[in-house]
Parts: structure tokens; C-alpha cells; sequence
């Protein structure tokens, strides 16, 4: 039976810690607590825009909540600290399970996607530069649709692209909003909990599959 594996990006294949690291050098010990909200405001900003209908660059909702988070906390970051974390943001590193699981479901001739919110540009530059980007067979960005996660439209966009069925379909993603999305569209979803404490969102909506890792998503579907 087919299956085609279409893997969400940032917290999925790549880890956004690096971005902490770059805060500490600014906010010593707030720096995770600023991370969190940077995320938060940046994945709020692209579901309001999503509802609106004002979509725009999944980059420029990350530089928005930047400033946001910035102002919001007092943090008087200077535009060089904010050009340094949005190029931090850019070239950040993959986790280590994803190149060697990647590797394992070719050779199981699993289509491998990445699939995200990101722009193809964005989404491209940050793969190739985690040393992963080969590994995929395609990638789908939503801009192509000009909608965002978890409209519905993207879910059936991803799986018309690429000829698949929804239940051929699989959603791999650390976000539960995402895979609450696949799942409410009729895609496959698998959800990687990568943390052991991460919570899931008490909607009655279960993933097929909960993994705490690529690896063990690997050993699952060989
Ligand atoms: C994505 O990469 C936002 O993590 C989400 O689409």
C-alpha cells in the first residue's frame, strides 16, 4: 500500500533551541521563557492571519512576533540582536535522529516529504543547510496556496500535490495542532512527542501513531 510521509519542519525535523542559545548571550536565564512566547506569537500570527485571510510570509510572522515578544517582555533587544536571531532562525540544526531515520525510510521506499508553513525559499535554505535537504523527495510549502496550518485547504492541497490519498497521506509533526488539523481533514497523522512531559490537546482527536522519535517512527513502518 502506498504511503507518503509528509513531515512538518520547525520542532519536527529541526530543532529550535539553537535560537536559545543565541538569547542567552542577551537575556541570560529568559531566554527560554522568550522563545516560548516568540513561537507562540509566531504561530498565533499565522493562524489570525489564516482567519483573515491576510496571509503573508511565515518569515515575516516570525520577525513580527520577534518584535512583539521583544516589547511585550521590555527586552530592548537592538536590530543587530534581532537581525542575529532571525539569521540564527534561519540556519538552524536538525535533529539528530532525522538524517540516519530519513535514510532508513528510503530504503523501505517510503515517499519523504518536508511540509510546511514556511515559504519553498525559507524551507529549502534551511534543510540544505541542516545537511538534510537531499533526503527528501519533494517539499511543499503553503504558500503555494497562500493559506496556513490548520485551514483544512493546506491538508488537502499536500495530498492532491502529490497524488496521494488521504489515508495514503501521513502527517508527521512534533505540533499537535497540526496533526489535530490532518486528522480533522481525513490525512494519517502521527505526532512525535519528542518531549516525554508534552501535553496533547484534550480534543478527543488521537494521532494514529505517537513516536518520541524518527527513529522509532522508522522502526514502526519497516
Ligand atoms: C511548520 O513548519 C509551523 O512548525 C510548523 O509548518
Amino acid at each position: 500500500m502506498k504511503r507518503v510521509l509528509a513531515f512538518d519542519v520547525y520542532g519536527t525535523l529541526i530543532d529550535t533551541h539553537g535560537v536559545v542559545e543565541e538569547l542567552s548571550r542577551r537575556l541570560g536565564d529568559g531566554a527560554e521563557e522568550f522563545s516560548r512566547r516568540w513561537r507562540d506569537k509566531q504561530l498565533e500570527y499565522a493562524f489570525r492571519r489564516g482567519l483573515m485571510g491576510a496571509f503573508a510570509d511565515f518569515s515575516q510572522c516570525t520577525r513580527e512576533a520577534l518584535e512583539f515578544v521583544d516589547r511585550a517582555t521590555g527586552s530592548r533587544l537592538s536590530e543587530t540582536d534581532k537581525e542575529r536571531l532571525m539569521a540564527t532562525y534561519a540556519r538552524l540544526p536538525a535533529f539528530d535522529d532525522v538524517a540516519p531515520a530519513l535514510e532508513r525510510m528510503a530504503e523501505a521506499r517510503l515517499t519523504r516529504v518536508a511540509f510546511s508553513n514556511g515559504s519553498r525559499t525559507a524551507v529549502e535554505g534551511l534543510l540544505r543547510q541542516a545537511g538534510i535537504l537531499e533526503r527528501f523527495d519533494d517539499l511543499v510549502s503553503v504558500e503555494e496556496i497562500k493559506r496556513f496550518k490548520p485551514d483544512p485547504a493546506v491538508y488537502a492541497y499536500l495530498h492532491n500535490r502529490l497524488e496521494s490519498s488521504p489515508h495514503e497521506t501521513w502527517l508527521v509533526s512534533s505540533n499537535p495542532f497540526d496533526v489535530i488539523g490532518a486528522k480533522h481533514a481525513g490525512l494519517r497523522a502521527v505526532w512525535v512527542r519528542r518531549s516525554a512531559e508534552a501535553p496533547f490537546d484534550p480534543w478527543g482527536d488521537e494521532p494514529d501513531l505517537t513516536v518520541s522519535s524518527l527513529d522509532e517512527l522508522a522502526e514502526r513502518l519497516s
